[in-house]
């Protein structure tokens, strides 16, 4: 190469490259994301600046002039480098603050913003119901029994004094497994559970859904619920069952309530009765409620038939005991002014909301 060339070519290509690459920069202000700016940025780092890019090239290049313009073309040359470096740098630096300010802007949360309010869950009326009525038997030195559903026709109702012809044993009224297998359809069965474990004295309770063939309608379910008390010692009288009874119902509805015994009749009690209660809504001077009577039909119970004690391996002339039997349903629809019993199992949000 001619040691007396021109350095004028040099320059001239130093400003060539230099200014192409800061107009490139200029015009990538108008690409649409700045993620293909970042991109095209890092190209022209590479293309201009890099290991083998222009400048270095041209630096290279120098070896071809004379030795006393090789400092000023060199001096030249870096600094120009370092305009564009730092022109790149400045325009990196503005994307990635423009980065962040977008990432901000994405997570930005409002301290001062009201908390979401969260729904806190409710016991069903049903459950709170037998919870209450629970704890008045509790109070009453019972303990809480709990026995299948799917139950056998054994303790369903042969044990419990059924004769084989009751119309409760018809298949119309009781949802059959099979021939020895039913949906309780009281919760009775779990005092024959009970006694069976031997255990004396017995005083149970016995929470619990029961099944029959019903149709559903505002107040029929084919489920519903019922509890079941159990008393069995030696000496217990039907004073006790109408004292104890007595008691609970001034619990649940309160101290003026007036109870009354009605004869009745079940297998598995003899002798049978029914207690009623003077109307939760009209006091027993007679409204829509109790149908005019003043009274409200309250549960069944009874002295616990010989039979059924005997079956279940107690010795009636040692022993006695009575037992009642409640749908808590009409209960909690009693106690709520609730006139349709499908509500209670809709599970109705807004409805059981109320509770
Ligand atoms: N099991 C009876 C019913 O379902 C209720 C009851 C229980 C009656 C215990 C007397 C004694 O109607």
């Amino acid at each position: 190469m001619d040691k007396q060339s021109n350095p004028q070519p040099i320059q001239e290509r130093l400003d060539q490259i230099v200014t192409a690459a800061q107009e490139q920069i200029e015009r990538l202000e108008t690409l649409a994301n700045d993620d293909e700016r970042v991109a095209s940025i890092e190209a022209i780092r590479l293309r201009v600046l890099g290991k083998k890019g222009e400048l270095t090239e041209l630096l290279r290049a120098m070896g071809g002039l004379p030795k006393d313009e090789r400092p000023i073309i060199g001096a030249l040359v870096n600094e120009k480098r370092a305009a564009l470096e730092a022109r790149i740098d400045d325009a990196m630096t503005a994307l990635q603050a423009r980065a962040q300010e977008r990432r901000f802007e994405r997570e930005r949360i409002d301290v001062t913003a009201p908390g979401k309010a969260r729904g806190i869950g409710k016991l069903h009326p049903i459950t709170q119901v037998t919870r209450q009525i629970r704890d008045i038997f509790v109070g009453m030195g019972f303990t809480v029994e709990e026995g299948p559903e799917i139950e056998l026709v054994k303790y369903n109702f042969d044990m419990l004094n059924l004769p084989f012809n009751h119309p409760a044993r018809d298949p119309q009224d009781t949802f059959y497994i099979d021939d020895d297998t039913v949906l309780r359809t009281h919760t009775s069965p779990v005092q024959v559970r009970t006694m069976l474990k031997g255990k004396l004295p017995i005083r149970v309770l016995c929470p619990g859904r029961v099944y029959r063939c019903d149709d559903v309608d505002a107040t029929h379910s084919p489920v519903f619920h019922q509890m079941e008390g159990l008393v069995v010692d030696k000496g217990i009288t039907q004073g006790d069952l109408n004292g104890c009874l007595e008691v609970f119902a001034k619990e649940l509805y309160g101290e003026d309530t007036k109870v009354r015994f009605r004869p009745s009749h079940f297998p598995f009690t003899e002798p049978s009765t029914e207690l009623d209660v003077s109307c939760t809504v009209c006091g027993g001077s007679g409204c829509r409620v109790c149908k005019g009577t003043g009274w409200i039909e309250l549960l069944g119970s009874g002295m616990v038939h010989p039979n059924v004690l005997r079956y279940c391996g107690i010795d009636p002339e040692v022993y006695s005991g009575f037992a009642f039997g409640m749908g808590l349903d009409r209960i909690v629809n009693m106690k709520y002014g609730i006139t349709d019993i499908r509500l209670l199992y809709e599970n109705d949000i807004r409805f059981l909301e109320q509770f």
